[in-house]
């Protein structure tokens, strides 16, 4: 057996993530026990709300802070090199939620489950589009945004991996759909090869100016990726009846620990203008994945969709790979290719 190698977090980032908040370490390959597999990484999904979780209190209620000095969790895919499970075999693909190392142990905990062995499309879609990204995308638009034809629909970090998604399904159903970026080349693209109707740069346009100037008589539904004054924004554009899709809230991840992130100061016009805004998390839906999988493959195939990916190689690169993502340096998904 090689050496195992993992991706520890040395030291909480207190604000901006860095390179060297991380540190390489070498261990022998686990023992595996009764109940558990032994599986090898393929691919590491870099998921920006991790972030969230690498701070000392995560604050969200959802999951605690990751441990120090302990492997990275993220969400993973590869194959099973031996099983002590009834419900896999060596051989099998998976994805699951485990953490930055060549060779892990799976257990009950870890939210792993199994992949078709003869895939439809390359195994690192199943990371991304066809993965939690695309779910979470489809989930959001599907449950909450209901798109109908003619709606003005906006995108917040439309070029990342679930806003492109969730940009082009909108697109799919009939909706105008502005996407937020903050990288002209990036706004570009989602023009030119994703279908957006139109794009604002947030770092050289003023939001409430851009919204006011595209979406003059408001927009129908806000999809949200990135929370705080770009939320706060939005809400000021609202029609009556519109759905935001509460999906993340990026740009507060790294807002240093203890100074709470401001909030909106407009809610009572939701009040006035009977606005459904709605929170969820795509793991609640583990029962429809394959609803959301067959219309998310449906849509590559019929062409409404297109994947794009941003990929890093070697284990070596998952902390490059994740600052990156935060940086805004990623197009669509961002993966760690072992
Ligand atoms: N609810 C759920 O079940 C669920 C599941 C998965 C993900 N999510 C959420 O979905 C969101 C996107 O996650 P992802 O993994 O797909 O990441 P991503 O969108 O691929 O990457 C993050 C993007 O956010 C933008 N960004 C970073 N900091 C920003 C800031 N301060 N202000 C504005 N934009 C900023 C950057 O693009 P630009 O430079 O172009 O702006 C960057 O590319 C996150 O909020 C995540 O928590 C929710």
């Amino acid at each position: 057996m090689p050496t195992n190698i993992s991706i520890v977090l040395e030291r909480r980032p207190g604000g901006q993530l860095r390179v060297d908040d991380f540190r390489k370490v070498e261990s022998p390959v686990p023992v595996i026990g009764d109940g558990e597999m032994l599986v090898e990484h393929r691919l590491f999904s870099m998921d920006a709300g991790f972030r969230n979780w690498m701070n000392e209190g995560s604050g969200d209620g959802y999951l605690a802070a990751m441990a120090l000095d302990e492997p990275v969790m993220s969400l993973t895919l590869g194959v099973v090199v031996e099983s002590r499970r009834p419900d896999f075999v060596a051989g099998d693909l998976f994805m699951g939620r485990l953490a930055w190392m060549r060779f892990s142990k799976a257990g009950p905990d870890d939210f792993v489950t199994r992949l078709p062995h003869s895939l439809r499309f390359p195994l690192s879609y199943y990371a991304g589009i066809l993965g939690g990204t695309g779910m979470t995308a489809w989930f959001g638009v599907n449950d909450i945004a209901k798109p109908r034809g003619g709606d003005i629909a906006v995108v917040s970090a439309a070029a990342g991996a679930v806003g492109i998604v969730a940009g082009q399904l909108l697109k799919a159903a009939g909706a105008h759909v502005i996407g937020i970026s903050g990288n002209a080349h990036k706004c570009d693209r989602l023009v030119r090869e994703f279908g957006f109707d139109a794009t604002i740069n947030y770092r050289e346009e003023n939001l409430d100016d851009a919204l006011a100037r595209l979406c003059p008589y408001g927009m129908d539904i806000f999809f949200d990726n990135v929370g705080g004054r770009t939320l706060n924004s939005a809400l000021h554009h609202l029609r009556e009846f519109a759905r935001v899709v509460l999906c993340g809230s990026v740009s507060t991840y790294e807002s240093a620990d203890g100074i709470p992130v401001p909030g909106p100061d407009n809610l009572f016009e939701m009040v006035t203008k009977r606005v459904l805004l709605k929170g969820f998390m795509y793991t609640d839906e583990g029962g429809r994945y394959p609803e959301a999988m067959a219309a998310l493959e449906a849509g590559l195939t019929d062409g409404s969709l297109r994947n794009a990916e941003y990929v890093l190689k070697g284990i070596e690169s998952a902390p490059q790979a994740f600052c990156d993502m935060l940086a805004g340096k990623n197009m669509g998904k961002t993966l760690v290719e072992l």
